[in-house]
Order: C-alpha cells, then sequence, then structure tokens
C-alpha cells in the first residue's frame, strides 16, 4: 500500500489491538463489519537487562510467543484471509512449514469463509499437530507432503493447477506483506522507541521486508533502523549472496540440499530468488546485512534467551519455551556484537518470532537455566 500522502493518524484509538492501524492498512473496521474476526493484543517488549549488560547493548525482546498460535504470524493470517473474502476468493492452496499455516488456518476457522488447502512438509506434521482447534475441517485441510520448503512450494503450485484454484504467492502476497507490516506498526505507534537494529530469524525474508514497508508507506523510510536477517548455517543462501556482494541470487548462493538438524526446522528456504534482489536493495539502503549462524551458535541463542528471567517465568506460568527462531536471531546479535557491526550502546529490537512447537526443542538444551 503507497500513501500518495501520509496520512496525518495512522492510529485510530476509537479501535483496539490491531484495528487502530486502519488508517494504513487495507481494512477499514468503520466500514465493514469485521471486528469479532481479530482479537489479538500489542505484544509487549521486554527490556533484557541481564543480557544487555553481557553485551554491552541495549536489548529489548518483542514477545511474539504470547499470540495465539504462539507466532508473529497471526497478525498475517487475518489479512490475509480478510483479504480472500473481500476478493471473494472461496479456495487458496498455500504452503508453509507450519507456523503460517497455522495462523491462516486460525483465521479461516474464526472467519468461517474461505476454505484453506495448506502443503506442509512431513518434517513439520507434529509441529502442525501442536494446536489442533486453529483446524476446524470445513476450512481447512493439510496435505502433508515429503519434500523440502521449495519442493512443498513447487508441489503447492502444481496442486493448485490440478484443482483449479488460485495459489498464494509466498514473498509476493500484499495481504501476507500487510500484515506482517502490523509488526512494526506496534513498534512505531505502541512501544514508541526508535532502535539501531531490528533483527530477525529470515527464511523467504517476508518479516524484513514488511518491517521496511511500514516506513516506507509512512513516508518515513529514512527513519527505519539497520536490518539484520539471520540464516541458519546449514541453509544461508541469502548469507552467500549477500558475502558475494551480489544483487540477484544464483546457483551458487543455493545450497544443495538442506542438512537435516535438530536446530533448523522453520528457516529452510533454499531457493529465495524473488526475495533476495529486493532485500539486498533494503539492505542496502538502510545499511543492514545478512549473518549466519551454526548450530552451536543457536543452541547458545536458546541459552541466552534466559539469561534474563522474563521467558523463565514464562516458562513458569504457562509451559512455553522459546523457539529455534528467535535462539537464531538471537546467536546473530550475539556475533554481530562480536565483529562489531553492533556497536557498543546501540538499541537492539530482536524479534522473539515464536515459540517451540511439539518437537521442536529438547529440554536437556535448556539444563540448569529453569
Ligand atoms: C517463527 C518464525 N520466525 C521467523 C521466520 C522467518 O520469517 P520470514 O518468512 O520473514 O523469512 C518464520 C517463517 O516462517 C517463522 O515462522
Amino acid at each position: 500500500m503507497q500513501f500518495a500522502s501520509v496520512p496525518k493518524h495512522p492510529v485510530d484509538s476509537r479501535f483496539e489491538s490491531i484495528f487502530k492501524y486502519h488508517p494504513v492498512m487495507p481494512y477499514d473496521p468503520p466500514a465493514e463489519n469485521i471486528l469479532d474476526w481479530e482479537d489479538i493484543a500489542e505484544t509487549p517488549v521486554i527490556f533484557a537487562e541481564r543480557l544487555s549488560e553481557r553485551l554491552d547493548i541495549e536489548l529489548y525482546y518483542k514477545d511474539e510467543t504470547v499470540m495465539p498460535s504462539g507466532t508473529w504470524k497471526d497478525r498475517e493470517g487475518f489479512v490475509s484471509i480478510h483479504r480472500l473474502v473481500k476478493n471473494g476468493v472461496t479456495d487458496l492452496v498455500v504452503f508453509s512449514s507450519g507456523n503460517t499455516g497455522t495462523s491462516l488456518a486460525r483465521s479461516a476457522s474464526i472467519i468461517k469463509g474461505p476454505r484453506l488447502h495448506l502443503v506442509v512438509p512431513w518434517a513439520s506434521k507434529k509441529r502442525i499437530e501442536t494446536c489442533p482447534e486453529f483446524f476446524n475441517a470445513d476450512y481447512v485441510t493439510v496435505h502433508f507432503f515429503d519434500g523440502s520448503n521449495d519442493e512443498c512450494i513447487v508441489q503447492a503450485r502444481t496442486m493448485a493447477r490440478t484443482m483449479s484454484r488460485q495459489v498464494e504467492g509466498g514473498f509476493l502476497n500484499y495481504a501476507r506483506r500487510e500484515g506482517l507490516k502490523l509488526f512494526a506498526l506496534e513498534v512505531m505507534f505502541g512501544w514508541g522507541k526508535p532502535v539501531d537494529w531490528y533483527v530477525q530469524a529470515v527464511a523467504g525474508g517476508i518479516g524484513v521486508y514488511s518491517y521496511h514497508k511500514a516506513y516506507r508507506d509512512l513516508g518515513i523510510e529514512s527513519q527505519c533502523p539497520k536490518l539484520l536477517g539471520v540464516q541458519a548455517e546449514i541453509c544461508a543462501p541469502m548469507v552467500n549472496a549477500w558475502r558475494a556482494g551480489a544483487s540477484v541470487l544464483e546457483g551458487p548462493h543455493i545450497p544443495a540440499a538442506v542438512v537435516p538438524s535438530d536446530f533448523v526446522r522453520v528457516l529452510r528456504t533454499r531457493k529465495p530468488t524473488d526475495s533476495y534482489p529486493v532485500l539486498k536493495k533494503i539492505m542496502d539502503g538502510v545499511g543492514g546485512r545478512f549473518e549466519a549462524v551454526s548450530d552451536q551458535e543457536i543452541l547458545e541463542g536458546l541459552r541466552l534467551l534466559y539469561a534474563d528471567d522474563y521467558y523463565k517465568g514464562v516458562f513458569h506460568e504457562t509451559g512455553v519455551v522459546v523457539g529455534l527462531e528467535p535462539a537464531t536471531a538471537l546467536a546473530g546479535v550475539v556475533k554481530g556484537v562480536f565483529e562489531g557491526y553492533i556497536r557498543p550502546g546501540e538499541r537492539v529490537l530482536l524479534n522473539v518470532s515464536g515459540a517451540a512447537k511439539q518437537g521442536d526443542v529438547n529440554m536437556r538444551w535448556l539444563e540448569g537455566l529453569l
């Protein structure tokens, strides 16, 4: 959504939650009867005091694990299904490694209009089964397919053709971009502190794109912080291309295969050829970058999330454990501090993008911390 002029009031305080940002979003609660379609709260931002001291930075966690399905994708779910209703689309075929699919399923099950046909890798079967309450069989069918994320994306396209249905466009999907943009709007207008770095684990890269888009849509692109996109070493195509100084993602940057790893469940996109060129330009514009971290560093990142008391408390109260993707992102922060591109005293906002789903985290990894 590009605004000819930035709305004077991006926040409409007559509304709660995501509805208050409607002046800069593609939905219109005053004109549409949609308030019953979502009730998620803004997620909290927590100062990680101990870890900040250790790293000599000012580190904050935006805690997306409190979302109903446990990940930041729930905002995306609402905007996507709302868009299908608005455009009269009755069925959509969607690839998901688990989290986006769960969020879309949740919204489809609340809105009870469009039907979803999810294509999910077998490897994510347990993850999808974490939240059965979000999968109303009248509106959601799940097709498990034995393959990598990229192979499942191709399978989703084939299935859509066979069924004469539309397929969801991944990185190019407008509604998903808008949905994730809400995260940045909450940071800007809900929390309100400017940051030097926004850090996120990256697979296809739509989150980083959407974060930047929030600033662009508001006409304040120059205020967008530096962006750090972190990938796992076993599947780091964007990092490979970035290190080579490439403006497009090509063969040599693409991992031949994604070796199995207990520390990498979601971040397994080998060929983000559509998103990388766009993200490369954004990174160059904001002085951001990509980083890769090893399995060992992801494990250390996970443990570091428990250096402060906040997530210990969350675990004792709710049983929720932070997922491997935020651990990957935090490992990137540690590396950035070690390498010196995250400088002492800088304010860093970490997207704690999701809770661990069933089978993601071995509790022995957190031994002595909880
Ligand atoms: C919890 C979590 N964190 C990070 C990511 C990576 O996000 P992106 O799609 O923006 O690369 C995903 C993607 O599915 C995710 O589910």
